[in-house]
Protein backbone atom coordinates (compact mmCIF):
# COMPACT_ATOMS: atom_id res chain seq x y z
CA UNK A 1 0.00 0.00 0.00
CA UNK A 2 1.25 3.40 -0.50
CA UNK A 3 2.30 6.61 1.68
CA UNK A 4 -0.95 8.30 2.43
CA UNK A 5 -0.13 9.76 5.24
CA UNK A 6 -0.90 13.23 4.59
CA UNK A 7 -4.90 12.50 4.08
CA UNK A 8 -5.09 10.06 7.14
CA UNK A 9 -3.50 12.77 9.43
CA UNK A 10 -5.61 14.94 8.08
CA UNK A 11 -8.95 12.43 8.44
CA UNK A 12 -7.77 11.64 12.14
CA UNK A 13 -8.17 15.37 12.54
CA UNK A 14 -11.73 16.45 11.00
CA UNK A 15 -13.03 12.69 12.01
CA UNK A 16 -13.67 11.55 7.82
CA UNK A 17 -15.96 8.55 8.32
CA UNK A 18 -14.41 5.64 8.18
CA UNK A 19 -16.12 4.50 5.07
CA UNK A 20 -14.94 7.63 2.84
CA UNK A 21 -11.33 7.23 4.20
CA UNK A 22 -11.36 3.40 2.29
CA UNK A 23 -13.14 5.00 -0.82
CA UNK A 24 -10.05 7.45 -1.64
CA UNK A 25 -7.55 5.13 -0.56
CA UNK A 26 -8.96 2.54 -2.79
CA UNK A 27 -9.30 4.87 -6.01
CA UNK A 28 -5.70 6.02 -4.82
CA UNK A 29 -4.45 2.61 -5.18
CA UNK A 30 -5.95 1.92 -8.03
CA UNK A 31 -4.67 5.09 -9.86
CA UNK A 32 -0.97 3.82 -9.10
CA UNK A 33 -0.18 6.59 -6.61
CA UNK A 34 2.43 5.68 -4.47
CA UNK A 35 2.80 8.56 -1.84
CA UNK A 36 1.32 11.88 -1.12
CA UNK A 37 3.52 14.45 -0.29
CA UNK A 38 3.00 16.98 2.58
CA UNK A 39 3.81 19.97 0.62
CA UNK A 40 2.80 23.07 -0.84
CA UNK A 41 1.95 26.79 0.05
CA UNK A 42 -1.29 25.77 2.10
CA UNK A 43 -1.19 24.48 5.54
CA UNK A 44 -4.17 22.47 6.84
CA UNK A 45 -3.73 21.33 10.67
CA UNK A 46 0.27 20.46 10.24
CA UNK A 47 -0.18 19.23 6.63
CA UNK A 48 1.12 21.13 3.63
CA UNK A 49 -1.35 20.92 0.45
CA UNK A 50 -0.68 22.75 -2.77
CA UNK A 51 -4.42 23.55 -2.11
CA UNK A 52 -7.96 23.48 -0.65
CA UNK A 53 -11.15 23.88 -2.53
CA UNK A 54 -14.70 24.05 -1.40
CA UNK A 55 -14.89 20.61 -2.45
CA UNK A 56 -11.01 19.29 -2.50
CA UNK A 57 -8.02 18.97 -0.87
CA UNK A 58 -4.95 19.02 -3.60
CA UNK A 59 -1.80 16.93 -2.60
CA UNK A 60 1.45 17.06 -4.22
CA UNK A 61 1.91 13.37 -5.45
CA UNK A 62 3.75 10.56 -6.79
CA UNK A 63 3.39 7.78 -9.04
CA UNK A 64 6.55 5.90 -9.79
CA UNK A 65 9.15 8.36 -10.35
CA UNK A 66 7.01 11.34 -11.44
CA UNK A 67 5.25 14.27 -9.11
CA UNK A 68 1.60 15.02 -9.64
CA UNK A 69 -1.36 17.34 -8.05
CA UNK A 70 -3.94 14.79 -6.48
CA UNK A 71 -7.33 16.28 -6.05
CA UNK A 72 -8.50 14.18 -3.77
CA UNK A 73 -12.48 15.12 -2.97
CA UNK A 74 -13.29 16.17 0.93
CA UNK A 75 -15.67 13.99 2.80
CA UNK A 76 -17.98 17.28 3.08
CA UNK A 77 -17.65 18.00 -0.66
CA UNK A 78 -21.13 18.84 -2.02
CA UNK A 79 -20.69 16.58 -5.60
CA UNK A 80 -20.63 12.91 -4.67
CA UNK A 81 -18.60 12.03 -7.24
CA UNK A 82 -15.40 14.50 -9.13
CA UNK A 83 -15.61 11.76 -12.22
CA UNK A 84 -17.52 14.71 -14.17
CA UNK A 85 -14.47 17.04 -13.77
CA UNK A 86 -12.25 14.34 -14.86
CA UNK A 87 -14.17 14.16 -18.17
CA UNK A 88 -14.16 17.58 -18.55
CA UNK A 89 -10.71 17.89 -18.00
CA UNK A 90 -10.19 15.02 -20.57
CA UNK A 91 -11.92 17.07 -23.10
CA UNK A 92 -10.24 20.41 -22.11
CA UNK A 93 -7.34 19.02 -22.86
CA UNK A 94 -8.33 17.72 -26.20
CA UNK A 95 -7.77 21.43 -27.13
CA UNK A 96 -4.61 22.13 -25.32
CA UNK A 97 -6.58 23.59 -22.36
CA UNK A 98 -5.50 22.52 -18.22
CA UNK A 99 -3.36 20.77 -16.48
CA UNK A 100 -2.24 17.25 -18.01
CA UNK A 101 -5.36 14.56 -17.03
CA UNK A 102 -3.44 11.24 -16.24
CA UNK A 103 -6.05 9.47 -14.44
CA UNK A 104 -9.31 9.85 -12.08
CA UNK A 105 -11.64 7.94 -10.29
CA UNK A 106 -14.68 9.07 -8.37
CA UNK A 107 -12.49 9.88 -5.32
CA UNK A 108 -9.26 11.65 -6.72
CA UNK A 109 -8.02 12.70 -10.16
CA UNK A 110 -4.27 13.04 -10.97
CA UNK A 111 -3.22 15.17 -12.98
CA UNK A 112 -0.13 17.04 -13.81
CA UNK A 113 1.78 19.68 -11.51
CA UNK A 114 1.64 23.08 -11.54
CA UNK A 115 4.29 24.22 -9.77
CA UNK A 116 3.19 27.97 -10.22
CA UNK A 117 1.02 30.75 -8.68
CA UNK A 118 -1.93 32.25 -8.86
CA UNK A 119 -2.90 34.31 -11.43
CA UNK A 120 -3.56 37.29 -8.96
CA UNK A 121 -0.28 37.06 -7.74
CA UNK A 122 1.76 36.40 -11.54
CA UNK A 123 0.13 40.19 -12.28
CA UNK A 124 1.42 41.52 -8.98
CA UNK A 125 5.31 40.60 -10.46
CA UNK A 126 4.33 40.14 -14.11
CA UNK A 127 5.76 42.78 -16.70
CA UNK A 128 3.40 44.55 -18.90
CA UNK A 129 4.88 42.51 -21.94
CA UNK A 130 4.98 38.85 -20.19
CA UNK A 131 1.11 39.78 -18.71
CA UNK A 132 0.17 40.75 -22.08
CA UNK A 133 1.86 37.36 -23.72
CA UNK A 134 -0.23 35.24 -21.17
CA UNK A 135 -3.53 37.24 -21.66
CA UNK A 136 -3.37 36.51 -25.04
CA UNK A 137 -2.39 32.50 -25.05
CA UNK A 138 -5.46 32.65 -22.01
CA UNK A 139 -8.15 34.05 -24.53
CA UNK A 140 -6.70 31.63 -27.50
CA UNK A 141 -7.15 28.94 -24.80
CA UNK A 142 -10.75 29.63 -24.11
CA UNK A 143 -11.53 30.84 -27.62
CA UNK A 144 -10.57 27.08 -28.25
CA UNK A 145 -12.86 25.74 -25.34
CA UNK A 146 -15.89 28.00 -26.81
CA UNK A 147 -15.29 26.09 -30.18
CA UNK A 148 -15.94 22.97 -28.98
CA UNK A 149 -18.93 24.55 -26.57
CA UNK A 150 -16.93 23.19 -23.37
CA UNK A 151 -17.88 26.08 -20.82
CA UNK A 152 -15.41 26.33 -17.25
CA UNK A 153 -17.72 28.53 -15.78
CA UNK A 154 -15.62 29.77 -13.05
CA UNK A 155 -13.54 32.59 -15.17
CA UNK A 156 -15.84 35.11 -13.55
CA UNK A 157 -13.21 34.87 -11.19
CA UNK A 158 -9.86 34.13 -12.86
CA UNK A 159 -8.08 35.07 -10.30
CA UNK A 160 -8.53 31.44 -8.44
CA UNK A 161 -9.11 29.37 -11.61
CA UNK A 162 -5.78 30.81 -13.52
CA UNK A 163 -2.11 29.12 -12.84
CA UNK A 164 0.79 30.65 -13.70
CA UNK A 165 4.21 28.44 -14.21
CA UNK A 166 6.98 30.08 -16.69
CA UNK A 167 5.02 32.34 -18.28
CA UNK A 168 2.64 30.11 -19.05
CA UNK A 169 -1.07 29.75 -18.09
CA UNK A 170 -3.31 26.98 -17.00
CA UNK A 171 -6.91 26.78 -16.82
CA UNK A 172 -7.48 24.62 -13.69
CA UNK A 173 -10.73 23.12 -11.92
CA UNK A 174 -13.35 22.12 -14.56
CA UNK A 175 -15.61 21.06 -11.40
CA UNK A 176 -18.62 23.39 -12.44
CA UNK A 177 -17.96 23.10 -16.50
CA UNK A 178 -20.93 22.20 -19.02
CA UNK A 179 -21.33 21.30 -21.99
CA UNK A 180 -23.45 24.50 -23.41
CA UNK A 181 -22.61 26.43 -26.47
CA UNK A 182 -24.74 29.68 -25.65
CA UNK A 183 -21.55 30.32 -22.51
CA UNK A 184 -18.88 32.26 -24.38
CA UNK A 185 -15.33 31.44 -22.08
CA UNK A 186 -13.46 34.69 -24.06
CA UNK A 187 -16.60 36.34 -23.09
CA UNK A 188 -16.53 35.76 -19.50
CA UNK A 189 -12.98 36.07 -19.54
CA UNK A 190 -12.13 39.47 -20.99
CA UNK A 191 -15.70 40.85 -18.88
CA UNK A 192 -14.06 39.78 -15.54
CA UNK A 193 -10.26 40.81 -16.56
CA UNK A 194 -10.97 44.38 -17.99
CA UNK A 195 -15.01 45.39 -17.85
CA UNK A 196 -14.90 44.55 -13.47
CA UNK A 197 -14.13 47.07 -11.00
CA UNK A 198 -11.09 46.34 -8.60
CA UNK A 199 -7.33 46.48 -8.29
CA UNK A 200 -6.97 43.40 -10.48
CA UNK A 201 -9.05 44.93 -13.12
CA UNK A 202 -7.34 48.57 -12.77
CA UNK A 203 -4.15 46.42 -12.93
CA UNK A 204 -4.95 44.61 -16.02
CA UNK A 205 -6.28 47.44 -17.84
CA UNK A 206 -3.29 49.81 -17.48
CA UNK A 207 -1.46 47.14 -19.14
CA UNK A 208 -3.71 45.73 -21.54
CA UNK A 209 -6.45 48.02 -23.61
CA UNK A 210 -5.65 51.33 -21.56
CA UNK A 211 -6.20 52.90 -24.91
CA UNK A 212 -9.51 50.84 -25.80
CA UNK A 213 -12.84 52.57 -25.21
CA UNK A 214 -14.79 50.86 -23.14
CA UNK A 215 -18.06 51.21 -24.98
CA UNK A 216 -16.40 50.02 -28.18
CA UNK A 217 -14.80 46.82 -26.37
CA UNK A 218 -18.38 46.23 -24.60
CA UNK A 219 -19.76 46.41 -28.15
CA UNK A 220 -16.88 43.71 -29.20
CA UNK A 221 -17.21 40.84 -26.36
CA UNK A 222 -21.12 41.29 -26.88
CA UNK A 223 -20.13 41.20 -30.91
CA UNK A 224 -18.18 37.66 -30.26
CA UNK A 225 -20.35 36.56 -28.11
CA UNK A 226 -23.22 36.58 -30.23
CA UNK A 227 -21.55 34.98 -33.50
CA UNK A 228 -19.01 33.11 -31.78
CA UNK A 229 -16.78 33.26 -34.94
CA UNK A 230 -12.64 33.28 -35.65
CA UNK A 231 -13.49 36.65 -37.12
CA UNK A 232 -15.42 38.66 -34.35
CA UNK A 233 -12.50 36.95 -31.93
CA UNK A 234 -9.77 38.37 -34.07
CA UNK A 235 -11.18 41.53 -34.16
CA UNK A 236 -11.45 41.52 -30.19
CA UNK A 237 -7.83 40.56 -29.90
CA UNK A 238 -7.03 43.80 -32.33
CA UNK A 239 -9.35 45.63 -30.37
CA UNK A 240 -7.06 45.12 -27.83
CA UNK A 241 -3.55 45.27 -28.88
CA UNK A 242 -3.14 41.27 -28.94
CA UNK A 243 -3.58 39.73 -32.59
N1 LIG B 1 -2.78 20.76 -11.09
C1 LIG B 1 -2.50 21.52 -10.02
N2 LIG B 1 -1.21 21.81 -9.70
C2 LIG B 1 -0.95 22.58 -8.62
N3 LIG B 1 -1.86 23.12 -7.81
C3 LIG B 1 -3.16 22.87 -8.08
C4 LIG B 1 -3.55 22.05 -9.19
N4 LIG B 1 -4.91 21.99 -9.20
C5 LIG B 1 -5.33 22.72 -8.15
N5 LIG B 1 -4.30 23.25 -7.46
C6 LIG B 1 -4.39 24.12 -6.27
O1 LIG B 1 -5.46 23.70 -5.45
C7 LIG B 1 -6.43 24.75 -5.29
C8 LIG B 1 -7.83 24.14 -5.26
O2 LIG B 1 -8.07 23.48 -6.50
P1 LIG B 1 -9.49 23.57 -7.19
O3 LIG B 1 -9.45 22.68 -8.38
O4 LIG B 1 -9.86 25.00 -7.44
O5 LIG B 1 -10.41 22.95 -6.05
P2 LIG B 1 -11.98 23.07 -5.80
O6 LIG B 1 -12.65 22.52 -7.02
O7 LIG B 1 -12.24 22.25 -4.60
O8 LIG B 1 -12.30 24.52 -5.62
C9 LIG B 1 -6.18 25.68 -6.47
O9 LIG B 1 -6.56 27.00 -6.18
C10 LIG B 1 -4.68 25.57 -6.66
O10 LIG B 1 -4.00 26.41 -5.75
MG1 LIG C 1 -13.57 24.95 -7.39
Amino acid sequence: MGNYEPLIRICQRINCPESYLRLVINDLEVLGVNELVSYGNVEFIGVRLLGKGQNSFVFKCRVGDEYYACKVRRPDASRPSLSREGEYLRLANSVAVGPRLINYMGNVIVMELINGVSLQQYLEVASPVKLRGVIKDLLWQCRRLDIIGLAHNELSRPQDHVMVVNDKAYIIDFESASLNKRVSNVSQLLNALIMGRGQFQDRVRSMIGAHVNPEELRLSIREYKARRDDESFLRLLELLGLK
